[in-house]
């Protein structure tokens, strides 16, 4: 895709990358976009890279805009290879004077590469560089979501390229907020969230104010993922504020595996119990849902209820999957009770909440079993004890 002019001379000259399905984990049907940026100034300087297969790419728009060996500056503002895969070659190809990182961002870039050669410029948080008419203020953001990672703050052009923050993994032909479907946008927002930097929501509380405290005035954010905010920002400053509050809505997840639907036929009634205590819910069978679209539930759900069949004294492996990647994540402030069906031994339900614990979800109840196939008396347990966890979802209001 040819280089956008997102501010006056600033310029979009990534790449998409329609075809990627599984981002370590995360499912991306609508594939990615990696994001660089370049400021064409005195110091003409670049912002970022692509992943490694897609430098072709990057260095052709730069060859659109200017002589790629005339570019002075390389920022590097996150370390992850889909944004520093192709910083070998770019240094190769384009010679720059220096290379902006931090602290962190060039041990990560030794660590990566194994180049002290190259001409590293640390900055740190709150410093300042001259590109000419343009300045450039740098702010660390460790861990959102790496050690390494910063954002890159341009005053006279209001501009934050904010490296992974408010990103989406969605590839279009547009490349701003108002030219897409705003709700999908925010869909694609949440996902991200919920599956990047969930874990780190307290650091993203500690950003907002930051960015108010500085009276940093912004009306653009360039992610390093997807669209470009310049008509919405408000809508995603607000979900950002929401989501790593992490307070829920009156909303639960079933989610579960059944080996002869036994859990399955459990998890209905407790979903007829939810209904019962007016709270709304989701099913989520393992079978088919992929882990990262149900993180993208968990982002504003109160309730988890998890179920599993024993199967050779552990759960089934999709749960053991979720389970592993849900710990990972750290949604906090959640309400939780597990269930499942079992033969002789039914350890997966001690499981599932040994992991609730670890995650310090509150219990609301040690956690149901069933021999086998549930009775109609089982079922009615099942609903009970969906209308307790709908009953403490609604007292957390
Ligand atoms: Fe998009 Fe943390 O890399």
């Amino acid at each position: 895709m040819q280089p956008v002019e997102i501010k006056k001379d600033i310029y979009w000259v990534g790449a998409l990358d329609w075809n990627i399905r599984d981002f370590h984990g995360y499912s991306t049907p609508k594939g990615t976009t990696y994001n660089a940026y370049l400021a064409m100034d005195e110091k003409i300087t670049l912002f970022d890279t692509v992943k490694k297969p897609f430098k072709e790419n990057l260095i052709r728009n730069i060859s659109k805009l200017v002589d790629p060996r005339k570019v002075d500056y390389l920022v590097v503002n996150h370390v992850e290879m889909d944004h520093s895969g192709s910083v070998p070659e770019i240094i190769q190809e384009l010679q720059p004077q220096k290379v902006f990182c931090s602290a962190m961002g060039k041990k990560a870039l030794v660590d990566h590469y194994h180049r002290e050669d190259w001409p590293y410029q640390v900055v740190e948080s709150g410093q300042t560089i001259q590109l000419g008419k343009k300045s450039v203020q740098f702010i660390e953001t460790r861990m959102l979501h790496w050690p390494d990672s910063m954002m890159s703050y341009f005053p006279e052009d209001q501009l934050l390229i904010s490296s992974d923050g408010f990103g989406q993994h969605w590839a279009t032909s547009q490349r701003f907020d108002d030219q897409v479907d705003i709700h999908e946008l925010l869909k694609h927002s949440a996902k991200y969230y919920a599956n990047i930097l969930l874990p780190y929501s307290p650091l993203v509380q500690k950003l907002l104010a930051n960015v108010q405290a500085l009276g940093l005035k912004i009306d653009m954010i360039a992610p390093d993922h997807g669209l470009i905010w310049r008509s919405h920002l408000d809508k995603i400053i607000s979900a950002y504020d929401t989501w790593s509050l992490q307070k829920g809505k009156e909303k639960a997840l079933i989610i579960y595996d059944t080996m002869w639907h036994s859990t399955e036929k459990m998890g209905y009634a407790i979903g007829d119990g939810l209904s019962q205590a007016g709270v709304d819910f989701q099913m989520f069978n393992l079978k088919y849902a992929h882990r990262s679209d149900i993180m993208s539930e968990v982002l504003d759900s109160r309730g988890l209820i998890l179920g599993c069949s024993t199967l050779n004294n552990g759960v089934l492996p999709a749960m053991a999957d979720v389970i592993t990647y849900m710990k990972g994540l750290r949604p906090a402030n959640k309400l939780g009770a597990a269930f499942g069906s079992y033969g002789w031994s039914g350890e997966a339900v001690k499981i599932i909440t040994e992991c609730f614990e670890d995650m310090k979800v509150e219990l609301v109840d040690p956690g149901l079993r069933v021999k086998f196939a549930p009775s109609n008396e089982d079922l009615e347990k099942c609903a009970e004890l969906g209308r307790k966890v709908g009953q403490a979802i609604k007292a957390k209001s």
